[in-house]
């Protein structure tokens, strides 16, 4: 920690996630990229040359330069990004926890174990205390395991957080997801092109079950998912970032449209997660256009870290219904990573690092 930062690494360090940490990581206040892992085929080159650069301009030059390690090797970063497929996460999570590791993971494989937090910090960020449970049962003293939500289930849990004062009752959501979140290379351009796939392999399962997860209550000793169904049915489409989402709610309540606009622009983290370098000045934010929002358009507002909502009317079916979006690599994976990893440092579960 030469220059009081807090080295990092990055699992999956090449793919669509890995590459925005990686961007997102570049001038962080509190952390550093010092290690990157791949697979075989990345293992032993530098960064720049292994990686498939799909973002805008390149890698920043002083990471381009570090060489991709093989995944499996040591890690000795206390801080662990992970953007690994669910089958390469399964395993080494855990153990780079049992380590000593703080691993903040992107994949599926951990979200609904019970004493995993599936963090969203403006909404759920009181989770966070779960890790004192976590780490008593399985005796790690300084390491974690924590997850983010799947990015589709992002715009939906952002937006009815803020109307659970209302009672949300049912939920219907479709989505219109972005092929950035299918990985790098993801869906073969011949089947992308001029078209819209209905199918997105596992999301409408997550959808259904992460969302009342991260908008359930937690009781000091376990959490209690939100008492609410949802029904989901989830489509690619070729845009290249940024889940677009359709929700129809019913509440128990009848708030006008008013109040329900009220409730999104009031709604906030506590002080302690609106102070943290990642988070968003306003998380949700109204369009008021009547054709907004629009990924190309929306999807970078807030940095990324904002979900755009607009077009809520009245639902002759459920009571009401909205559009909303979020950035799928940045809020719905590498950002929110970053930024729970910021709330574990202001929280104290970050082994003798204190930020800033
Ligand atoms: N894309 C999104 O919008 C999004 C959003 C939320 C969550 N997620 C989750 O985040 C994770 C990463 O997604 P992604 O879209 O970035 O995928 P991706 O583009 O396919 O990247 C996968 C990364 O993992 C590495 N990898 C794959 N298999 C490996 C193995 N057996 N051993 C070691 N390294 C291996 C790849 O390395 P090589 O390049 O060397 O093969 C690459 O760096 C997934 O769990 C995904 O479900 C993605």
């Amino acid at each position: 920690m030469d220059n009081g930062k807090l080295p990092v690494a990055i699992l999956g360090a090449t793919g669509a996630v890995g590459q925005r940490f990686i961007q997102l990581l570049e001038d962080h206040p509190w952390f550093e990229v010092r290690e990157l892992f791949a697979s075989e085929r990345s293992a032993g080159k530098p960064y720049r040359e292994a990686a498939n650069w799909v973002l805008d301009g390149g890698p920043p030059s002083r990471v381009g330069e570090l060489v991709v390690q093989l995944l499996g090797g040591a890690v000795s970063s206390p801080l662990v990004f992970s953007a690994l497929p669910k089958e390469a996460a399964v395993e080494l999570e855990p153990k780079l926890a049992a380590q000593g590791k703080i691993v903040c993971t992107n994949a599926s494989a951990y979200r609904m174990t019970p004493d995993v937090p599936l963090l969203l910090a403006e909404v759920n960020g009181d989770h966070v205390a779960l890790l004192d449970r976590q780490r008593a049962t399985r005796g790690w003293s300084t390491g974690a395991l924590i997850a983010n939500s799947n990015c589709t289930a992002m715009p939906v849990v952002m937006t009815l957080a803020p109307l659970r004062q209302f009672g949300v009752k049912r939920v219907h959501v479709v989505s219109q997801q972005a092929i950035s979140g299918a990985g790098y290379p993801g869906v073969p351009s011949m089947d992308m092109i001029d078209n819209v796939i209905p199918y997105v392999s596992g999301d409408e399962e997550k959808l259904e079950t992460e969302t009342l997860k991260m908008l359930g209550t937690f009781d000091g000793e376990q959490i209690t998912p939100l008492d609410t169904r949802i029904g989901a049915s989830c489509t690619r489409v070729p845009v290249l970032d940024g889940h677009l989402v359709h929700v129809s709610v019913e509440l128990e309540e009848r708030p006008t449209h008013a109040q329900i606009r009220e409730a999104w622009a009031c709604f906030r983290g506590s002080p302690e997660v609106a102070s943290l370098p990642s988070s968003p000045a306003l998380p949700v934010v109204y369009l008021e256009q009547h054709d907004r929002p629009q990924p190309r358009r929306d999807r970078m507002i807030g940095a990324g870290m904002a979900t755009a909502v607009g077009r809520l009317r009245d639902c002759p079916l459920l009571g009401y219904k909205y559009f909303a979006l979020s950035h799928n690599t940045i809020r719905g994976a590498a950002g929110s990573s970053i930024q729970n990893a910021e709330l574990l440092a202001r929280r104290g579960y970050i082994d003798s690092f204190r930020p800033n």
